[in-house]
């Protein structure tokens, strides 16, 4: 079946035409568990879309049939390197995650713990006493995720709005600023690589620049990959999900008060937010031709298992469409699954918990400012701007 599944292409910064990119792609429950949308990505190429949650799983887990292996990020600039880890497939994906999991497990993202927590404050009390309204991706959920990013590599908030720039063209921006930006981007962590190898420091670059995997050092191009992708990787999501919450309790008053008053509520409503709230698009490129649910897939075809559609999947969540945030055993894959699991989950819930637990307890009831409406884009990153509240 071939079905047009635009929602999914890049940039795609056009608008959801119901404002609600979440149940329009929803909907596609009701057909079969795989089609082909003939333009669905970055390239212009079509994808198979894999439409139930348990296929998705198939797909993930299986690395030799569908592969991470590509260059996306370089070939925006017109060269050929993987950030590093998502790009690579096994084995050589194993030997990047044993470096890097240390770097992002529980006990060292409670120890940052702190630093989110003041960067929050800082930010909230600052709009809290100047405005009784505001642009919450602008004015705190872009700088919130670049000021835990900047402090997590050590770096001071002195670039902080560049680096929002530099995101939001990357993701957002028409091809002469994504190259741009994707310039900029690498020419920022060469250059920081080149000055931790002179100087080191007690932070992420000097430990992977330092860092040696089979007994040798790190090449340059593995370095800029691995920096690349936490750049990438960690601020746009973190600030969609905030995004796309705020926007929810906005609307909904009474759960917006639940949690000002409980805010012990927040980490399972945080969970069940990550379901209903999905953004992340995955693609994988077959390594042969074969059969899938009855499909002729070919070697080359992309795939894409696309976390919205996973989370809405009415036969692994009771009543999907509906927000319960109290739900229990919400196995959601808004973090992915299997070998390339989010590395930065562990984080990012923490910037999510505690970014919604110090904007609930600093600003009052707050609401959608009439006259205005958040506009919402697909894309391969789901997202959400002009998120205008206000509050008495
Ligand atoms: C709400 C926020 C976030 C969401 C929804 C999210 C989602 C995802 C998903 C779905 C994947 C799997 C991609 C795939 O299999 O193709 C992934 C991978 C990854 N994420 Fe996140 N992410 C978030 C935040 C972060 C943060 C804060 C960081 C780090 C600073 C981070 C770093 C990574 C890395 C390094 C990978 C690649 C892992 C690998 O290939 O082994 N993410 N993320």
């Amino acid at each position: 079946m071939v079905r047009d599944f635009s929602l999914f292409s890049s940039p795609g910064m056009a608008p959801t035409p119901n404002g609600d990119p979440h149940a329009a792609v929803a909907c596609v429950h009701d057909g079969p568990p795989i089609f082909y949308s003939p333009s669905n990505t970055r390239d212009g190429r079509g994808t198979w879309v894999i439409t139930r949650a348990r296929d998705q799983r198939r797909v993930l887990q299986d690395t030799r049939t569908f592969s991470s292996h590509r260059s996306i990020f370089a070939s925006a600039l017109g060269e050929h390197w993987p950030v590093i880890p998502l790009e690579l497939d096994p084995p050589t994906h194993g030997v990047f995650r044993a470096l890097l999991d240390p770097l992002f497990s529980s006990k060292r993202v409670i120890a940052l713990e702190p630093t989110i927590r003041e960067r929050a404050r800082a930010l909230i009390d600052r709009i809290a006493r100047e405005r009784t309204s505001c642009d919450v991706m602008r004015d705190f959920a872009l700088p919130f995720t670049v000021s835990v990013f900047l402090s997590f590599l050590g770096l001071s908030q002195r670039r902080s709005e560049v680096f929002v720039g530099w995101v939001s063209d990357l993701l957002h921006g028409n091809s002469d600023k994504r190259t741009a930006a994707a310039r900029s981007i690498v020419g920022f962590i060469d250059e920081l690589a080149a000055r931790r190898r002179r100087t080191p420091a007690f932070d992420f670059m000097t430990f992977v620049v330092q860092a040696e995997i089979d007994g040798r050092s790190l090449s340059e191009e593995e370095v800029r990959g691995i920096g690349v992708l936490f750049l990438v990787a960690g601020l746009d999501t973190v600030a969609a999900a905030i995004g796309f919450d705020m926007a929810y309790l906005a609307r909904n008053p009474k759960d917006q008060e639940l949690l000002r008053n409980e805010p012990n509520r927040v980490m399972l409503a945080v969970e069940e937010l990550l379901r209903a709230y999905s953004t992340v698009q995955m693609v994988r490129e077959a390594t042969k031709d074969i059969v899938f649910e009855g499909v002729p897939i070919r070697k080359g075809d992309y795939v894409s298992c696309a976390t919205m559609i996973a989370n809405r999947d009415p036969s692994e969540f009771e009543r999907p469409e509906t927000i319960d945030l109290a739900r229990q055993g919400n196995h959601h894959t808004a973090f992915g699954y299997g070998p390339h699991l989010c590395l930065g989950a562990h984080l990012a819930r923490r910037e999510i918990v505690v970014g919604l637990r110090e904007w609930l307890a600093r600003i009052p009831a707050f609401r959608i400012k009439e006259g205005t409406a958040p506009i919402t884009h697909g894309g391969h990153v789901f997202g959400i701007k002009d998120l205008i509240l206000t509050w008495a």
